[in-house]
């Protein structure tokens, strides 16, 4: 393609359909493309505004990877300002609403009413200039919220431009930004495996999300919203009921709610309620109540406003996914890094369905802010997917026998003194790995997926391994023999072969993931990546000061204070000694080598990747030198084949590009690594 009006329509084509398709996808929920399919259009486009920068607008689907950090948010004055609603605890409520709306209304008629889920996440305003999206700004106080544009140009699901027309020249558009459950779950999951702090629910993971000053984390996360209101409208009409604006939106390509309906008069509307409230578990998003709009705007406008709420809404709320029940005892886990829990064992209770006979206290001063004793009749609550909480006490109904809850001065599992630095909240065990607690979490760490992924050592194993004092540090896995395993429960002299052949296999591992596996606190996946690539070796980041471990990406003072402690403790030294002496091996980083071995290749990935995703791998490609393209030819160096690939990887036989599996690519990144 030469033409530069050729490039400029194959842009447009491209970026039409994808618009398209995310479209089908995000504000539909009916996709008419695979993934892979879709992922082959955006690399196309991207590759030709790579070609041709000149063509990039704000406005192209490319667009949406974040910039560089903000260093705060810019203010918005709402120009009309962000209502809140009136509550109705219960059906009373809802019919007194219903004769209060009839009664202003005069009407003797049933009301229609718009019945939409309530959507616990964070309201915002869009702002959509000549269709396109101008600025994002939170709620705020109503009146003045803060410009979050650059972090909702990440969130897929909201257009950069509206689709159609017959768009009014300034529109604003509300609705509720949120984390869905799912992809929640999976971020708490992995952020505690990397030891990081974990969000309590998803509303707040929503929240935290939209006020990151750098965008790119934004992008990373799978936030999504749904479209409920209009505010400002200036050149152009829109239509004269709710549920006529709601069908608008959708057709302009903004999500709207599907649970969404009209019904006519009150009783229809709490049936409605119960219908929702039954709907309720099996969502991907939390809802905490319906809202009920009257649909004619006439109506709405004839109705007006109190103070902060209008007179024609109202949000029937649901009960809390709460429960009561009585607090039994407290015991104290140790975690990895030697964190002491309190856990609550209670009477078991269920709440949305769930048994729950334990909840999490977070640490002892949530439990004196609670003001919490064994006895006590307790609130609990479930939040999302994450392990209940203890949110409150039934202050008069505590026993006339109870007992204190006080932090053990001695470790649980081990008996060594338990210590809570100054000024911080989180009490450990000072046993370190002489910890059976301790070390078997340091040990599954060690052997888990990320880290020297040792097939075949369960969790059950390790206990097993510890508790037979055949085993105190990762080190000594490699000091086992056939005959020590086979003396264990359920260990045929099979399985006891597959696991030492495992171990062996995993002594060649690569330096991100052996400084990884160290467990070092707040040293997840990804800062040991940037470790290694910054030092090459173990043993210039064993010697690093405090300032050479913040030259590191990533790596600010807190988090290289935390390296820095977990290198001057000799039982550490110890262990890593000991794995190096046992064979452990990787290969070093030299620094040129890492920036540029693949320097001056092309290379196309294709077909769907299942150990790492495309945009890791493209990253990592790109960190070692390399172009990443997204159409093959024959100045094509190489072609990672996925599954499913398709003509891609023809072409690249037709032209004799080597292919490459996913396997050769991980482990040429791997040998890389080091
Ligand atoms: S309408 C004047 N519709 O609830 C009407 N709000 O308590 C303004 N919310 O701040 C809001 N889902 O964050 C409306 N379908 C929905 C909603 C909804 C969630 C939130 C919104 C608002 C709060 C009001």
């Amino acid at each position: 393609m030469t033409d530069s009006n050729n490039v400029e329509t194959e842009i447009e084509r491209l970026r039409e359909a994808i618009n398209h398709h995310n479209y089908l996808y995000h504000t539909l929920d009916t996709p008419e493309i695979s993934d892979v399919e879709f992922d082959r259009l955006f690399q196309a486009l991207k590759q030709l505004e790579a070609d041709h920068p000149e063509l990039i607008t704000p406005e192209s689907p490319t667009q949406r990877v974040g910039f560089a950090p903000l260093d705060a948010f810019t203010q918005v004055q709402h120009e009309m300002p962000m209502l809140s609603l009136d509550n109705a605890f219960g059906e009373e409520d809802m019919r007194d609403f219903d004769r209060r709306v009839r009664s202003r209304l005069g009407d003797d008629k049933e009301i229609v009413y718009v019945c939409e889920p309530k959507i616990d996440g964070v309201a915002v305003s869009l702002l959509y200039e000549g269709g396109r999206l101008v600025r994002g700004a939170t709620r705020g106080d109503g009146t003045t919220g803060e410009d979050i544009t650059a972090n909702v140009r990440t969130i897929e699901a909201i257009p950069l431009t509206l689709r159609g027309k017959g768009y009014p020249e300034r529109l604003e558009v509300r609705g509720e930004i949120y984390f869905p459950r799912s992809g929640f779950s999976r971020m708490n999951e992995e952020a505690e495996a990397a030891g990081q702090k974990v969000f309590a629910n998803p509303r707040n993971a929503a929240a935290g999300t939209l006020r990151q000053l750098d965008s790119r984390e934004t992008a990373k996360r799978p936030l999504t919203m749904f479209c409920y209101s209009i505010g400002l409208v200036e050149g152009g009409e829109m239509p004269d009921t709710q549920k006529a604006i709601l069908d608008q939106l959708a057709t302009w390509g903004l999500r709207t709610n599907p649970l969404t309906e009209m019904r006519t008069g009150v009783e229809d509307c709490i049936d409605f309620y119960h219908q929702l409230l039954e709907q309720r578990p099996s969502l991907d998003y939390e809802i905490d109540g319906v809202v009920f709009k009257v649909n004619a705007i006439a109506d709405q406008e004839t109705l007006g406003f109190l103070t902060r709420t209008p007179r024609w809404a109202i949000a029937h709320k649901f009960p809390a996914e709460e429960g009561v029940t009585i607090l039994r005892d407290v015991e104290f886990q140790v975690g990895r890094t030697g964190a002491i829990t309190p856990v609550a064992r209670l009477e078991p209770v269920k709440v949305g369905g769930v048994t729950i006979s334990n909840a999490t206290l977070h640490n002892m001063d949530e439990v004196g802010r609670l003001g919490l004793v064994i006895g006590d009749t307790v609130v609990i609550q479930r939040a999302g997917d994450v392990i209940p909480k203890v949110v409150g006490v039934v202050e008069d109904q505590r026993p006339a026998s109870f007992r204190r809850i006080s932090l053990p001065e001695a470790c649980p599992a081990c008996g060594s003194e338990i210590l809570q630095a100054e000024g911080e909240v989180i009490a450990r065990c000072t046993g370190g790995l002489q910890c059976s607690a301790q070390r078997k979490e340091s040990i599954r760490h060690f052997a888990s997926r990320l880290a020297l992924d040792i097939e075949g050592l369960g969790d059950k194993l390790v206990n097993q391994l510890v508790d037979h004092g055949l085993i105190e540090s990762p080190a000594d896995l490699f000091h086992l023999t056939e005959e020590q395993l086979v003396g264990l429960e359920r260990m045929a002299p099979k399985s006891a072969n597959n696991l030492l052949k495992a171990l062996a296999k995993s002594r060649q591992t690569t330096l991100p993931r052996f400084i990884y596996a160290l467990g070092i606190q707040e040293v997840g996946e990804s800062t040991a990546r940037n470790l290694a690539r910054h030092f090459g070796d173990m043993a210039p980041l064993r010697s690093a000061t405090l300032d050479e471990l913040q030259a590191v990406p990533d790596v600010g003072p807190v988090v290289a204070e935390k390296i820095a402690t977990f290198f001057h403790q000799e039982n550490n030294n110890r262990v890593i000694d000991d794995l190096i002496a046992s064979g452990v091996t990787w290969e070093v980083i030299s620094n040129d080598a890492a920036s540029d071995a693949l320097a001056g290749q092309t290379w196309v990935l294709t077909g769907t990747l299942t150990s790492l995703n495309r945009n890791e791998a493209k990253t990592r490609l790109q960190a070692l030198g390399a172009k990443v393209a997204g159409s093959v030819s024959s100045k094509t160096s190489f072609v990672v084949a996925g599954d499913a690939a398709g003509s891609k990887l023809t072409r690249a036989q037709e032209l004799g590009v080597p292919v490459l599996s996913e396997e050769a690519l991980l482990e040429l990144l791997e040998s890389h690594d080091g």
